[in-house]
C-alpha cells in the first residue's frame, strides 16, 4: 500500500502528522480503516454525511443499474457527450489527482481506468463509502491508488501538494461552495488544475430553490460558481456547457427536480 501521510495534514491545525496519524502540533489522533486514512475531525465535521448502510450492501452493478434505469434517454446521451470530453483531459493528467466526492465511484473510475501516469486518491466524507468503493475498485482495477476520508470543507492535505482535481457532480452535493472551492485552492499545487464534471441548472428553476434550501444553490447556478471559483483564487476559469437534457424524476436523486432543464459542464480552472 502506498504511504500517504507525506501529503496528508491534520484538518483541525493543518499541521503535519506522523505516520501514525498523529498530528505534530495538536496531537489531534486520526486513524486507517480498511485501507482508507480517516481524517476527519467532529470539531469542524459535526453533521457528518453517512450513507445508507443498506445501499453499502448491495452489489456495485446491481445498484448502478438501478440508478440509470430512472435516466431518460436525453440524459443518457448528454451525459456520454459529458463522460467523452471528461476522458480526453484525464489522459493528459499527471502526479497527485485527487477526486473529490468519490461516492460510489463512477468519475474515480475512470481515472482507474485510464492508461496515464498518475496518482489517483479517492475522497469523501463518508469513510464507509470509501472502504466499499476502495474494495469495489481493487477487485476490478490493478492501478494503485490512495483513499482518504475528509471533509472538502476541511481538506486533510497539505498546502500545494496536489497537482489535479477531478470531480463528477461532487461540488454539486457539498454545501457551502465557496469554503470547499478554497480549501481545495490551498491544496493545489501553483499551476495545479481543476478540471471537474458539474451540472448547472436555469437560476428560477425548481432545482434552483431547492438547492437552496441545502446551501447547493451557489454550486447549481452558473455565475455564482464562478464567481466562488475567481474569489478563491482561481484563475482562467471556464464553464463548458457541453450538453443539456431534461431531467426525469429520480427517487434515488434529490437534484435536480423533475422536468427542469440539466446542463452539463466541464469546470476547468488554474491555481
Ligand atoms: C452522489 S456522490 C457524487 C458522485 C460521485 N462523484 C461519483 O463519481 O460516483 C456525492 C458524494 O458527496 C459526498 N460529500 C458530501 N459532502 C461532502 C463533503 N463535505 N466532503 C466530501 N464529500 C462530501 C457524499 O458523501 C457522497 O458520497
Amino acid at each position: 500500500m502506498i504511504s500517504a501521510y507525506k501529503l496528508l495534514c491534520c484538518p483541525l491545525c493543518k499541521s503535519a502528522v506522523t505516520e501514525e496519524l498523529k498530528c505534530l502540533i495538536c496531537g489531534e489522533k486520526y486513524t486507517l480503516i480498511g485501507g482508507v486514512y480517516v481524517l476527519i475531525n467532529p470539531k469542524l465535521s459535526g453533521k457528518e454525511y453517512k450513507w445508507n448502510e443498506s445501499i453499502l450492501s448491495q452489489e456495485r452493478e446491481k445498484l448502478h443499474q438501478q440508478y440509470r434505469s430512472f435516466i431518460n434517454e436525453e440524459t443518457r446521451k448528454a451525459q456520454k457527450v459529458w463522460q467523452g470530453d471528461m476522458k480526453e483531459y484525464i489522459d493528459t493528467f499527471h502526479g497527485y489527482v485527487i477526486d473529490i466526492a468519490t461516492g460510489l465511484g463512477e468519475m474515480f473510475e475512470n481515472l482507474l481506468k485510464s492508461k496515464a501516469t498518475f496518482l489517483p486518491i479517492a475522497m469523501d466524507v463518508d469513510p464507509n463509502v470509501l472502504v466499499w468503493t476502495k474494495k469495489k475498485m481493487e477487485e476490478k482495477y490493478s492501478k494503485e491508488f490512495i483513499a482518504v476520508a475528509s471533509d472538502a470543507k476541511h481538506l486533510a492535505f497539505k498546502n500545494n501538494v496536489l497537482d489535479y482535481a477531478t470531480s463528477m457532480a461532487g461540488f454539486n452535493n457539498i454545501p457551502d461552495t465557496a469554503l470547499a472551492l478554497k480549501e481545495l485552492y490551498r491544496t493545489l499545487k501553483y499551476g495545479g488544475k481543476l478540471i471537474a464534471m458539474h451540472s448547472f441548472v436555469e437560476e428560477d428553476s425548481n432545482s434552483a430553490k431547492l438547492a437552496r434550501q441545502y446551501n447547493l444553490e451557489r454550486a447549481f447556478i452558473e455565475k455564482y460558481l464562478i464567481s466562488d471559483l475567481t474569489e478563491a483564487g482561481f484563475k482562467d476559469v471556464k464553464t463548458n456547457i457541453v450538453a443539456s437534457a431534461i431531467w426525469a424524476e429520480n427517487p434515488m436523486d434529490l437534484l435536480p427536480v423533475a422536468g427542469d432543464t440539466q446542463y452539463f459542464a466541464i469546470i476547468e480552472a488554474e491555481k
